[in-house]
């Protein structure tokens, strides 16, 4: 299963880089207006961080503007996956920007007939929000069970990116639905690692060394 840190902080993305485990990045709008910086330069620096797939998304809605901004986002390195929308023309974009070889990955996908429609249209990842689907009293774990039978039934290559992951119970679900990737918070990342019988077992250990032989 692929790691994907869902930040626009270089901070975070060093932090998480230097673990060893991290597969590539996914950014959004909201996430680059928290930085307070250039879209594109920061994607730019966060290319020279990862070697792994950076999402970067477009801010256009209709299909032409979507098309356009996408090649503009691929131009800054070859490992940036252009990311759209789930919407009809995010779908149109997907298959343009896709035919000429471009990666795509489409987001805020709620509902299972969204991630059908793109892995037709030849997307590289498709993105359903867990956390955000929880939020409204809907089971987001179900819509990732789904695509993945759905992709599976007819050999889809679309990727299945668990997003909106919120704790480490998300990460569980994800991995034994068979998703393909998630991307998380650094915050979320490192609960990962995280066992309070660990810690108390850790420092026992130590304790009855030093008790004989300190
Ligand atoms: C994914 O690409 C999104 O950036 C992200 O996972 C959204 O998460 P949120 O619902 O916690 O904002």
């Amino acid at each position: 299963m692929e790691l994907y840190i869902d930040t626009a902080n270089l901070d975070e993305i060093r932090e998480a880089h230097d673990l060893g485990v991290l597969d590539g990045v996914t950014t959004n709008p909201s996430l680059i207006a928290k930085e307070g910086v250039d879209y594109g330069k920061r994607l730019a620096e966060i290319c020279e961080i990862v070697s792994g797939p950076v999402s970067a998304e477009v801010l256009a809605v209709d299909a032409e503007g979507m098309i356009v901004e996408g090649r503009e986002r691929a131009k800054i390195a070859p490992h940036i996956v252009v990311k759209l929308p789930s919407t009809i023309d995010g779908l149109k974009a997907c298959k343009a920007l896709a035919d000429e070889g471009t990666r795509t990955n489409m987001t805020l996908c709620f509902q299972p007939l969204q991630a059908l429609m793109v892995a037709k249209a030849g997307a590289f990842l498709v993105s359903p929000f867990i956390g955000r689907l929880d939020d409204i009293g809907q089971d987001g774990m179900d819509l990732i069970a789904q695509i993945r039978q759905i992709y599976d039934n007819y050999n889809y290559q679309t990727k299945i990116l668990a997003a909106s992951i919120r704790h480490p119970l998300h990460m569980v679900n994800c991995a034994l639905a068979g998703a393909d990737v998630a991307t998380v918070p650094l915050k979320v990342i490192k609960q990962f690692m995280s066992h309070p019988l660990t810690d108390t077992g850790l420092e026992k250990f130590i304790a009855d060394y030093q008790k004989t032989f300190a």
